[in-house]
């Protein structure tokens, strides 16, 4: 038996209905090639994985890497290829979106040396995206794509494709820098490695979903504008810290609400405490409330690839607020201080809980959401 020359890597959720028409589609288009295919399951409710590992049994072609406690498109692809020793690995969609039967035509630009990554396009002449996307999908579609050629300056006509074949060498120079976050897997790899490769296209026609339903959302959406900020600004920021921009938005107005709140609540004449020391208790009750809404927002947003649940969301979150104290008392200090000398309670209010946020950045990300 000789190992396979070229990785089939099928990021899965939620899929059971597709995985064998794929494999048996693959078969039948891989003919001659000596071919494997790399499921990446996140242990969707569906039995994904079990489908998979059915078919494994009897076809050692196949194999299923399930994780659990893990989402996300990007970081599966990127598993499940780090996974692979073969010389070429290829990403396709498990919905048989993706047309398999062009699959041996990306190896020969490979195998030839033309290119170091041949891009499935839907943009180009002999391609079209009409039979796979809603009217509204294919707007989106296309707006993220002119977005994209502008702002990031890629040479690919279909950035937002997931279907693609590449050197195997080559991913594994750019994987340390690639994003676990998001659905644009290919966009990653394009733009960070930049002028080293050397990219191919061809057209192919995306057509409907075998079965189940797609798993795009709005998140999806915010976490693409995270990747363009981050590939904008050469990796200096991180794709979440757009998502930690905006709890800490609405951290700030939580913070605010609770702090005029406490105002006018805690300045009942049965309270007889003088104008600082009301401020300073206020102060110190809006920032426990906004701490433990941001604390909430993060673990289902921020780092949702790293969430907390159970014990370690509890130990997580005492955590959080023990590394934030500090910040904490520094943010009261702030705020009185400002307060004593403007009166301005808002503004005072504010410049101490931007400076909180920023600490709680930097502890998060080191120490309470850590990678694993
Ligand atoms: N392991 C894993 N984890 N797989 C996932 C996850 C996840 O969190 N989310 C989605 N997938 C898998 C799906 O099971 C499917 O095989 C593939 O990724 C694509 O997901 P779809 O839900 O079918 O996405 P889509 O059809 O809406 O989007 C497609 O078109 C876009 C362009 O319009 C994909 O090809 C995108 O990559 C592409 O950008
Ligand atoms: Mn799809």
């Amino acid at each position: 038996m000789h190992s396979a020359k070229l990785s089939i890597v099928v990021p899965t959720y939620k899929e059971r209905g597709n995985v064998a028409e794929l494999v048996r589609r693959l078969d039948l288009a891989l003919a001659g090639i000596a071919w494997e295919a790399i499921f990446v399951d996140d242990n969707s409710p569906d039995g994904t994985a079990g489908a998979v590992k059915d078919i494994a049994a009897n076809d050692s072609r196949v194999r299923c890497i399930r994780r659990v406690g893990r989402r996300g498109l990007a970081g599966a692809c990127i598993e499940g290829m780090l996974s692979s020793a073969a010389p070429y690995v290829a990403v396709i969609d498990a919905d048989l979106q993706h047309d398999e039967k062009i699959l041996p035509n990306m190896l020969a630009h490979l195998e030839s040396g033309e290119a170091d990554l041949v891009a499935a396009t839907r943009y180009v002449e002999g391609g079209s995206s009409t039979g796979g996307l809603s009217e509204k999908r294919g707007a989106i579609s296309r707006l993220a794509t002119h977005l994209t050629q502008r702002l990031v300056g890629t040479p690919l006509s279909d950035p937002m494709s997931g279907f693609f074949m590449m050197r195997r060498d080559r991913l594994e120079e750019v994987a340390p820098k690639l994003s676990p976050v998001g659905f644009k897997i290919l966009l990653d790899i394009a733009a960070t490695a930049g002028d080293r490769l050397k990219i191919a296209e061809q057209p192919y026609q995306f057509s409907e979903r075998f079965a189940g339903e797609s798993k795009f959302n709005v998140q999806i959406g915010v976490e693409f504008l995270g990747l363009l900020l981050a590939k904008m600004t050469g990796d200096l920021v991180d794709p979440r810290f757009i998502f930690f921009a905006i709890v800490g938005t609405l951290g700030l107005i939580v913070h605010l609400i609770v702090l005029k709140l406490c105002l006018a609540f805690l300045s009942a004449p049965s309270l007889p405490a003088s104008g600082a020391d009301l401020f300073q208790v206020s102060q110190v009750i809006a920032t426990f409330v906004a701490m433990t809404s941001n604390f909430l927002l993060n673990n289902e947003l921020t780092y949702r690839d790293r969430r907390l649940k159970g014990f370690s969301a509890l130990r997580g979150y005492l955590l959080f607020c023990l590394l934030c104290s500090a910040g904490a008392l520094a943010n009261v200090d702030l705020a009185s201080w400002l307060y004593a000398g403007r009166s301005v309670w808002w503004l005072a209010g504010a410049a101490g809980a931007i400076m909180g946020a920023l600490w709680n950045y930097a502890m998060s990300t080191l120490f309470v959401w850590r990678a694993r």
